[in-house]
């Protein structure tokens, strides 16, 4: 691990508090860490000076990587990696220019992230969070046969936005909960994937005009803010549900609120907030979405899973080796 520093050690700050496994990766590579430790997420102040000389950042979500924060930390700055799939963090084009690589941490999160998005599509339909609420208020309540109806899923579409590697596996359980499945995106699933799901792509508004419940799982980025604004809800049916556990920008929250108090769609499910961890007012007291502070990749196992693949990237990168999930 070549470096000409003070102690010929390559400088490895880690800005968040990560799971242990991903620290032992470090350690047993003969790295030296700095690893941040205190009780809340570090000011951007802190920040700045934390990456001051460093050759490899692992960074978290909430972690803003542009240019300001790549020259503060210098021009030995080799690599950053993301302990995330999604990367809107981190500026990539003022990383390429600077020659500094950035990863990310694909696949580990698939299935955790699917899961929560059923369940938000399972909350949301079966109006689940309310319910919760009438007993945990101790509102009066009592079994009815028009009590607190919701809708079934059984043979209704699910269209879901970017057929990746977590919209096909939610796709694959909505399938066991006998949902079908349509999609749209950039490019066409393989031919496999779309006999494995009985699924074909359509276009964004054929999508929109059919489907009983959209979930969103593309990237975002500059191309995808607000795509999901008045228009779109003004294609969706009046019974239709919008799950979101991609990423809050990608939903114009605002005209979601006005969607819903139109009632131009039945409800939402979100796990990600166009600016969090602040959440539209106008999503607050409703009872028509769920809201959940972006836990889709929050299990232990894959928190872990994340921490060891972002610091087996940094190994590499370290030792002068191509990472295993480059993202620039
Ligand atoms: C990711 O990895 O991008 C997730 O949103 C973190 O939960």
């Amino acid at each position: 691990m070549p470096r000409d520093a003070d102690n010929g050690m390559i400088r490895l700050v880690v800005t968040g508090k990560i799971p242990q496994a991903g620290l032992d990766v470090l350690a047993s590579a003969g790295i030296s860490v700095e690893a941040w430790n205190g009780d809340k997420t570090a000011t951007r102040a802190e920040l700045l000076k934390m990456v001051v000389g460093a050759d490899i950042l692992v960074t978290l979500l909430t972690e803003k990587v542009d240019a300001e924060l790549l020259d503060a930390s210098g021009p030995q700055l080799k690599a950053v990696c993301n302990v995330a799939v999604g990367f809107n963090n981190i500026d990539v084009a003022a990383c390429t220019s600077r020659k500094v690589r950035v990863t990310n941490t694909p696949g580990v999160l698939t299935e955790a992230t699917a899961d929560i998005a059923m369940a938000l599509i399972l909350m949301s339909t079966r109006r689940l969070a309310e319910g919760e609420r009438v007993i945990r208020s101790q509102t009066p309540w009592q079994w009815g046969m028009h009590y607190m109806l919701g809708a079934g899923i059984q043979g209704r579409q699910l269209g879901i936005i970017g057929m990746g590697a977590i919209g096909s596996a939610t796709a694959r359980r909505a399938r066991a909960f006998g949902m079908t499945i349509a999609y749209s995106g950039r490019s066409n699933a393989s031919e496999d994937l779309e006999q494995e799901l009985s699924m074909r792509r359509m276009s964004q508004e054929e999508l929109l005009a059919t489907s009983d419940v959209v979930s969103i799982h593309c990237p975002s980025n500059d191309s995808t803010l607000h795509l999901f604004g008045a228009q779109q809800f003004e294609l969706m049916k009046r019974s239709a549900f919008l799950i979101n556990t991609a990423r809050g920008p990608i939903v114009d929250e605002a005209a979601l609120v006005a969607a819903l108090e139109s009632r131009q769609i039945a409800g939402a499910g979100l796990d990600v907030f166009e600016n969090e961890p602040t959440v539209h007012q106008g999503l607050i007291n409703r009872d028509d979405v769920v809201l959940i502070p972006h836990l889709g990749s929050a299990t232990l196992e894959t928190r872990a899973a994340m921490a060891t693949l972002a610091a087996n990237n940094a190994v590499r990168l370290a030792r002068g080796d191509e990472p295993l999930t480059p993202v620039n």
